[in-house]
């Protein structure tokens, strides 16, 4: 499979509601109403997952990655995180990956955000928060 045989589009209802169990199944939040979710399909189905939220002060959250494992490392999430910076425009975009993806969204871009950058939008201050009670390591990246 190569990447131009995905197609991402926005989700419906039916598929927001399917995408927030996935999220309840890998222990990410839920997408709320306002969030742009999208979808990333191959060959009819639904095998990968992706998320704007808005953080605060402009600025919006690129994340909810989540590939189906069958999926995997055929570049589904790269077609997705694509799709998400083409729908986020000029917005400023942040990221938090696990710290083992940041390698991987720097290909895309992000770069590392020093601890001396704080406070972050509140919406990325929330999410650094629920990964530490959660004992994730997370980093905290930002497009240029
Ligand atoms: C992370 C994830 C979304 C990647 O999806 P994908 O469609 O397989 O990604 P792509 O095919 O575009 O890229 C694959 C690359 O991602 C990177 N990658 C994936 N998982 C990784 C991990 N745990 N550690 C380090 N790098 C990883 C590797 O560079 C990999 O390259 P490879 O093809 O040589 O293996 C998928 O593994 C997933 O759904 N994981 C569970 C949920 C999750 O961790 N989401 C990310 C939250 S930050």
């Amino acid at each position: 499979m190569s990447a131009d045989s995905v197609e991402v589009r926005d989700a419906t209802l039916d598929e927001r509601a399917w995408a927030n169990r996935v999220y309840a199944s890998v222990d990410f939040e839920p997408s709320p109403a306002e969030t742009v979710q999208l979808v990333a399909i191959v060959g009819g189905a639904i095998v990968g997952l992706g998320r704007l939220g808005a953080v605060g002060g402009g600025a919006v959250e690129l994340g909810g990655m989540w590939t189906a494992e069958s999926a995997r490392g055929t570049g589904v999430a790269a077609a997705m995180v694509r799709a998400l910076l083409a729908r986020a425009g000029a917005a400023d975009v942040w990221c938090v990956p696990f710290r083992p993806l940041v390698d991987y969204y720097a290909r895309f871009g992000f770069a590392e955000v020093p601890p001396s950058a704080a406070p972050w939008p509140p919406g990325i201050a929330h999410k650094v928060a629920r990964c530490a009670e959660h004992g994730q390591a997370i980093a905290i990246m930002r497009l240029p």
